[in-house]
């Protein structure tokens, strides 16, 4: 499904460049579940929005299922973006003056999907992550793992076949952590989704396919 080539991601010019990932080779097959693993700095969010294409290497391919995505024009990739892929982030990040429906509809308006059916999906996604009851609620009356939940089906709505995640668990206790890890898992055996996640958890890490670890921005 993702196929990187010589992958290098430089910051800064001149003499500040600094190098955040260098000479990274990687590929992940169609429903694999991959950890990404390493030290804070060592490039693991800056390897993960490059595969969900919120930024681009400075050198290397990228081809995704066969396609080269590097090659893509702005406005391909924004409908690629958001019809192959969801993002879960360790703070949330929901819009705080939207109930938990309204976050969860947000990218089906995106896409152009009729009130009606949006509704239907909205209230089979509630039922999914087991917050039927909380969908009038707005995030600040959510505890942080229904927050998360709130995300993940957020991410999940529009079907996406590729799930990134960046410490989805990183600001909750060790139960909700567990709950969300167990929601992640049962996301990936429904339906051959492939799911890569960061993790500082090495309980977490353990239990996906394959885990991948990042030292100093190299694999
Ligand atoms: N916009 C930027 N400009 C300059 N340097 C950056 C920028 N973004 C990231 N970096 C640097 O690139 C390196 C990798 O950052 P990255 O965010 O990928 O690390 P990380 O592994 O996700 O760390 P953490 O576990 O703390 O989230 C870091 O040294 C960071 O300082
Ligand atoms: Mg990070």
């Amino acid at each position: 499904m993702i196929n990187l080539k010589n992958i290098e991601k430089c910051y800064g010019t001149g003499l500040n460049t600094f190098k955040a990932l260098d000479e990274v080779n990687l590929e992940i097959k169609k429903g694999e579940f991959v950890a990404v693993i390493g030290a804070s700095g060592s490039g693991k969010s800056t390897l993960l929005n490059i595969i969900g294409c919120m930024d681009s290497p400075t050198d290397g391919e990228y081809y995704f299922e066969n396609e080269n995505v590097l090659k893509k024009s702005f406005k391909d990739l924004a409908a690629f973006r958001n019809k192959k892929i969801g993002f879960v982030f360790q703070a949330f990040n929901l819009a705080d003056d939207c109930t938990a429906s309204e976050n969860i509809e947000m990218p089906l308006g995106y896409a152009g999907i009729k009130k009606s059916e949006r509704k239907r999906r909205v209230k089979e996604m509630l039922e999914k992550v087991g917050l039927s009851d909380k969908a009038k609620s707005y995030p600040r009356q959510l505890s942080g793992g229904q927050q998360q939940r709130v995300a993940i089906a957020r991410a999940l709505i529009n079907n996406p076949d590729l799930i990134l995640a960046d410490e989805p668990t990183g600001n909750l206790d060790t139960h909700n952590a567990g709950q969300i890890m167990e929601l992640f898992k049962k996301i990936h055996s429904e339906s051959d989704r492939t799911v890569i996640m960061i993790t500082h958890n090495p309980e977490l890490a353990e239990q996906a396919d394959r885990i991948i670890k990042i030292t100093d921005g190299r694999i």
